[in-house]
């Protein structure tokens, strides 16, 4: 049995191998209709989501599966006082798979050490979101054609951002990746990601607070929200919360080609004029979502065709 904790729970072949599968699944959705037949998700949400919850309930419903769960904590005995690893445990008496967000990091590791079900983790706190990392990787596949040889800019709240800490993670395993790292002083990306991921691979990268600057050399430009639910007090993400505003003028001086991602929900950081633009892959990304949800519910299940 296997969980998703880290992206680095998946090597590179394995990301391939998804990726391909994603990309059949897209080409063939009535192949994998029965798949996941008789199999149950769980989708275990203690913190808000759209997109992860109700793609990953669409995949397997997709994949012939069904699901059960719940989206807030307070629906569940949490609110009694039990513990993660004792809801966990119970739900795996119910479930052939768990997918759990949480606001505590390391709450889906903790759950995987109890859990009799793979657990995938649907983010944890400011630290890690890996399948929001599979989809962003299945964008960058099908709008560039390759996972490797670019300059990539990751702009905004680096700091608390856990779908960045988590794709530079990944993107840190392919070649020739050059990272500009785009935030306010205060929101700079971790040191123990840079560590890990960059400098230990002895991996360049470069850091500015100026996005208009960089923006000629980008091929991929990956925006982010300013993490309100993750400050200490409202004044600091008052002041820094509308640092970067992407709009059709600045993206003027940028490549023809560049692609422009976005894991959202967005709150102010892209104005909705720049969604007319075919450079805006958000919206795309979000449908990839469901499509490497489902090669994964089958992969962790040992059920691919
Ligand atoms: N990208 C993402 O994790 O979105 P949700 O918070 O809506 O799930």
């Amino acid at each position: 049995m296997r969980n998703l904790i880290d992206i680095t729970d998946l090597s590179v072949e394995e990301i391939d191998r998804l990726i391909a599968t994603a990309e059949d699944i897209i080409a063939n959705p009535a192949k994998y209709s029965q798949v996941c037949a008789g199999k149950q998700l769980a989708t275990l949400f203690f913190e808000p989501s759209t997109r992860t919850r109700l793609s990953f309930e669409s995949a397997m419903l997709s994949l012939g599966g069904s699901v059960l769960g719940f989206s807030e904590a307070g629906s569940s005995s949490t609110a009694k006082g039990e513990t993660v690893g004792d809801t966990v445990h119970t739900v795996s008496c119910y479930a052939d798979i768990i997918a759990m967000r949480h606001p505590k990091e390391g709450a889906p590791y903790a759950a995987a050490q109890v859990a009799e079900v793979p657990i995938i983790n649907a983010g944890d706190g400011g630290h890690n979101h890996p399948t929001q990392t599979l989809t962003d990787l299945l964008t960058i596949h099908r709008e560039k054609g390759r996972l490797d040889n670019f300059t990539v800019g990751f702009c905004g709240d680096l700091k608390f951002g856990r779908t960045v800490h988590s794709l530079v993670n990944a993107l840190s395993r392919y070649e020739n990746i050059n990272f500009v790292f785009i935030s306010p002083l205060e929101l700079k990306l971790p040191r123990y990601v840079k560590e890990e991921a960059l400098k230990k691979k002895g991996i360049p990268y470069t850091q500015t607070t100026d996005l208009e600057s960089v923006m000629p050399q980008l091929d991929i430009l990956y925006m982010t929200r300013v993490q309100r639910e993750r400050f200490f007090n409202e004044e600091d993400y008052l002041r820094l919360k509308d640092s970067y505003i992407l709009t059709p003028a600045k993206l003027l001086n940028a490549k023809a080609d560049l692609s422009i991602l976005h894991p959202l929900p967005r709150v102010n950081e892209i104005q909705v004029a720049v969604d007319k633009d075919p450079r805006a892959a958000y919206w795309r990304q979000v449908k990839n979502g469901k499509f490497i949800r489902m090669a994964l519910i089958m992969m962790m299940l040992g059920l691919e065709i």
